[in-house]
């Protein structure tokens, strides 16, 4: 993103390694994105990709793989003379996560010290794996020099507070803060470094950004997909830990939120810190009023029918796993004391809408009270994260006529103008890691924080291990959620 880029920006590195080559993450998101990068021209000549995974392939299973993969994930459709300089990039390396022999014949292949600079390791893998890569690394010195080798670790970190710090401990026993970048793609997203513009470069808004004018504030994530192949990662994890601790705590720290002193990586950290310290943690007895959870049961989507949560291929059949989550936050501290932060995301839903939504209070003076106008709606601020990135404002006008009568208006504008395209998350956050630039990349502290905002919920759910609300595929979540509101006029928003 050209913020804050730090001196390993001099260094670009010229191998990029992808653990889990083969998986989920790095077909649907990283090899695109590569590709997009090098059909941009922004790869460099000399970078070298290497598919580290498990399958007996040659490089020209890879080759077929990789054509299969891109075919329908990418924008438009393959530009031969593109996929042939992007494959030429890539090698395949087999070889075993927990087998030091692969990382030893893994080193063997990058180029020695004095011919290129560094590598980056993307760890796309679950995330019980990441132990053993990093101590493997180590084994093999891959480690070194350190501020050269990058290694980027996918989330959850962890999977509670401890567990987050015992990772971060071995981490940094291997490796220097400035090598490692702990993503969170969300934060790639234009809406939400958007966010930062609208917010600060417009006097219009910011003064209205406060507990003085908002009434409470909307988070929503909702995907139609399932849980695809991904059941052995998932029925572990659950949304809680797989969406809310990081994408959806992510964007509540950029609404809420005070000016960074600058553009720079600590600088915006050190404002997302403070948000998070300042959620007011969950006590035992009131997780319930706080958070709840369900699971989506067999329905349809688009029409079609779909198997429940249970019946998913691998997926233990009495998984109490939640595939819906929704809580509230409230952040005590002088801009938002008192407004509620509803965050909700779930799996099988209606269909994919991202979105963060603000709704503001009721005007203090009932000035239309002997008018057809008795009860108005109050104004929303929304801004579409997906699929459309937008932003709408929702204000009262009179109709014309000789009633004192108002219709809403809504003010949409898209984020891009016809011939742009959006980029997606990842083209950002895999240039910005090759370039050396971790500002939109997560400081310890940060997920410290989330993970001790969550781990209440985690800890209660924990114990209570017999029953799971559910929905049916296709709504939006349990009716239940209703009962996060503070007042009957809440309502969630489900569409734009
Ligand atoms: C990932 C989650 O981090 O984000 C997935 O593990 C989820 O479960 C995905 O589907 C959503 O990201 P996006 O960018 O596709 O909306």
């Amino acid at each position: 993103m050209n913020l804050g880029k730090n001196d390993s920006a001099d260094n670009l590195p010229c191998s990029f390694v992808i653990f889990g080559a083969t998986g989920n993450l790095a077909s649907n998101k990283l090899l695109p994105a590569l590709y997009h990068l090098e059909a941009a021209g922004r790869l460099a000549e000399s970078l070298t990709i290497i598919a580290f995974a498990r399958r007996d392939w040659t490089t020209e299973n890879w080759r077929e793989h990789m054509r299969e993969t891109l075919d329908g994930k990418i924008k438009g459709s393959l530009d031969t003379p593109v996929f042939e300089r992007f494959i030429a990039r890539f090698s395949y390396h087999k070889g075993d996560l927990n087998d030091v022999a692969s990382y030893r014949a893994l080193a063997e292949r990058l180029p020695p010290e004095s011919a290129c600079s560094g590598a980056v390791f993307y760890l796309a893998i679950k995330p019980a794996e990441f132990g053993a890569v990093i101590q493997n690394l180590e084994a093999v010195g891959l480690n070194k020099p350190r501020g050269l080798h990058r290694v980027v670790i996918e989330k959850p970190f962890g999977e509670d507070l401890e567990s987050a710090q015992m990772l971060n401990r071995l981490l940094h026993q291997y490796f220097d803060e400035e090598q490692v970048y702990r993503i969170d793609h969300f934060l790639g997203k234009e809406t939400v470094q958007n966010l930062l513009v609208f917010r600060f470069a417009n006097t219009l808004i910011e003064p209205l950004w406060n507990r003085n004018f908002i009434d409470h504030v909307q988070i929503t994530v909702a995907e139609s997909i399932g849980i695809e192949d991904r059941a052995d990662y998932y029925d572990r994890a659950g949304a809680l830990r797989d969406m809310l601790q990081n994408h959806l705590m992510q964007l509540l720290t950029v609404v809420a939120m005070e000016p960074p002193a600058a553009l720079e990586a600590d600088a915006l950290q050190d404002e997302k810190v403070k948000v998070l310290r300042s959620i007011r943690p969950i006590a035992k007895r009131a997780v319930h009023a706080h958070a709840l959870r369900a699971q989506y049961t067999h329905g349809k989507i688009d029409g079609k029918p779909v198997v429940g949560y249970q019946q998913e291929e691998n997926v233990e059949p009495n998984s109490i796993t939640e595939t819906f989550v929704a809580a509230k936050f409230y952040i005590d501290n002088w801009r938002w004391r008192g407004v509620p932060f509803f965050l909700r995301t779930g799996k099988r839903m209606p269909h994919q809408t991202s979105m963060i939504a603000i709704r503001f209070r009721h005007p203090p003076q009932q000035l239309f009270r002997e008018t057809p106008l008795e009860t108005i709606d109050p104004n929303w601020i929304l801004l579409s994260i997906q699929p459309d990135e937008s932003m709408r404002m929702e204000i009262h006008v009179k109709q014309p006529g000789l009633d004192m009568d108002t219709r809403l208006m809504q003010m949409n504008a898209s984020f891009l103008k016809t011939d742009e395209q959006t980029l997606d998350a990842y083209e950002t956050l895999l240039l910005d890691v090759i370039e050396g630039d971790r500002s939109l990349f997560l400081r310890f502290d940060e997920i410290e924080w989330a993970w001790r905002v969550v781990d209440p919920i985690l800890n209660h759910w924990a114990v209570e291990r017999e029953y799971i609300p559910t929905y049916a595929a296709g709504n939006w979540g349990p009716a239940d959620a209703n009962r996060l509101f503070d007042s009957d006029d809440q309502v969630w928003r489900n569409e734009l």
